[in-house]
């Protein structure tokens, strides 16, 4: 039977070992909530990392693998300088801020290429060890950019998907990377080549051009006798669950408290994991100016940060959360009362439920990435507001800002532009809020995460496989 092999760094689930003992926690981030429902309903398999199982007792790490089979999630393990190197190093401290336009941030010497390549070489001989003739293979970000290709040289006749979670920068950005080719290489190993935007597509389509001299023809590229396609699907969200979620009784009860216990206050809220791409310091100045230069605002606003850990061992996620944590104080010290604070920081994850029931309360969504590939977070809002209210303030830099016109668009380097959106944002009348509400819910409920795994696996299973190789006699 044709099965879907789905490949990501991260699996949908993390050990998490503590003084409490082991449990198989739901990881964060947009890929794992993306597409941990499509999985369920597969009947495939999920390869990825599981996190860090050394310190486990061997009773412990049975337990944990028999957890994960009955996920169907078939364990990368990584070795701890394989976190350091392939994840933590070329990974996030190289790919990440290229993609995300901050090459400032990449170090200067290119140390863990050799880890990076060689750890996506391990991902693809796992895979290939799990394949059956038949399976659809669907590998997804920057982690594994090499993996297309080490699994077409092991799998010639096999179906194999990519799809780039993160922005595909410009390509003046990206053929500053010393291993330029070898990335483009790698990708093209796969027959369609998923992208957020368009704008992705195209700046890609220009890397092929100017560094390998590949010319796209319309969305077709011909590489090593076969044909490539490359398309733009933006990624959706399980609409219909969060909106379920958001009518749950005991959610509305949460809501309800929220509300309550914030009578007489505006909610404006923020969700996102700690990262330097999310542009959280920038919007909490944004705040502190609206305070500053509107008195009439103190003590009528109360803005929640809600911030999930993230890749903790990198240093400048650490100077980063130094920073947040640093304006938090600043403003809570000159604008805070007795009796109320202006930014209730929550460092930590939340639950869906209680995601939900944020999302309910707040009565503005500020969601300003200074770079964002896509943004989940937007979208999980307006499926959490039937009701047809809340406004969503959103960076014109998120690949979500494409689909998302009804929301009011904001330039997050523009500090004074976004204390005006929030002010505005605020002010909004009830009607105006309602009909953008009611917009942005259609584009979201229509283009759900179920349209996006259908339309990118029926283009992939469109395409004929690969003609089988002749070897010279
Ligand atoms: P990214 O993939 O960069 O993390 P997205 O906005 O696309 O950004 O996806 C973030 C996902 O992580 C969303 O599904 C969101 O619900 C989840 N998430 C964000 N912050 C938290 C949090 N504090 N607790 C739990 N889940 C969170
Ligand atoms: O969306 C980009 C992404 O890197 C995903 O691959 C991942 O789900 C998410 O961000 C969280 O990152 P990490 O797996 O490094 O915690």
């Amino acid at each position: 039977m044709s099965r879907l092999l789905l490949v990501s760094n991260r699996l949908p689930v993390t050990v998490k070992s503590d003084k409490d003992g082991v449990s198989v926690v739901r990881s964060a981030g947009g890929l794992a909530t993306g597409l941990r429902g499509p999985h369920e309903r597969s009947g495939g398999l999920w390869i990825g990392w599981p996190g860090d199982v050394s310190r486990l007792t061997p009773s412990q790490r049975a337990s944990v693998e028999t957890q994960l089979a009955e996920l169907r999630c078939v364990p990368l393990h990584l070795s701890a300088s394989e976190v350091g190197r392939y994840y933590e190093g070329y990974s996030n401290q190289v790919l990440w801020p290229l993609c995300h336009y901050f090459i400032d941030r990449i170090p200067r010497q290119d140390r863990d290429w050799d880890i990076y390549r060689r750890v996506n070489e391990r991902f693809a001989d796992l895979v290939a060890r799990q394949y059956q003739p038949g399976d659809t293979i669907w590998v997804h970000d920057y982690q594994l950019m090499l993996v297309p290709a080490f699994l077409r040289a092991r799998l010639p006749q096999a179906r194999i998907g990519y799809f780039h979670h993160i922005p595909f920068p410009s390509s003046e950005i990206f053929r500053t990377l010393p291993h330029r080719t070898e990335l483009l290489r790698g990708l093209l190993g796969a027959d369609l080549i998923g992208f957020h935007t368009l704008t992705y597509v195209r700046h890609f389509a220009s890397s092929l051009m100017r560094l390998l001299g590949l010319e796209t023809v319309v969305d077709r590229v011909d590489y090593d006798g076969r044909e490539v396609r490359l398309g733009g699907f933006p990624m959706g969200i399980d609409a219909q669950s969060f909106e379920n979620l958001a009518n749950e009784p005991a959610v509305l009860e949460e809501v309800r408290v929220h509300r309550q216990k914030s009578e007489g206050l505006r909610l404006v809220l923020g969700v996102d994991r700690l990262d330097y791409t999310k542009g959280i310091p920038r919007r909490l100045m944004a705040v502190q100016r609206l305070l500053e230069r509107e008195p009439a605002w103190r003590g009528r606003l109360r803005f929640i940060q809600v911030a999930v850990p993230s890749r903790t061992g990198v240093a400048d996620y650490a100077s980063y959360r130094e920073k947040v944590d640093e304006l938090v104080g600043r403003i809570n010290g000159l604008y805070g009362g007795v009796h109320n604070v202006p930014v209730h920081y929550l460092y930590r994850s939340f639950n869906e439920k209680q995601l939900a029931a944020l999302y309910r309360a707040a009565d503005v969504m500020l969601v300003t990435p200074i770079r964002d590939g896509m943004n989940l977070v937007a979208k999980e809002f307006c499926a959490a507001r039937p009701d047809e209210d809340g406004v969503l303030v959103l960076s014109e830099f998120a690949g979500a800002a494409d689909e998302l016109g009804d929301a009011v668009m904001v330039n997050p380097y523009n500090v004074d532009g976004l204390a005006d959106a929030l002010e505005s944002a605020l002010e909004m009348p009830q009607e105006e809020r309602r009909t953008r509400m009611r917009t942005l819910r259609t584009r979201v409920k229509e283009y759900d995460v179920h349209w996006w795994v259908r339309s990118f696996l029926d283009t992939l299973e469109s395409m004929p496989t690969p003609p089988p190789r002749v070897e010279p006699a």
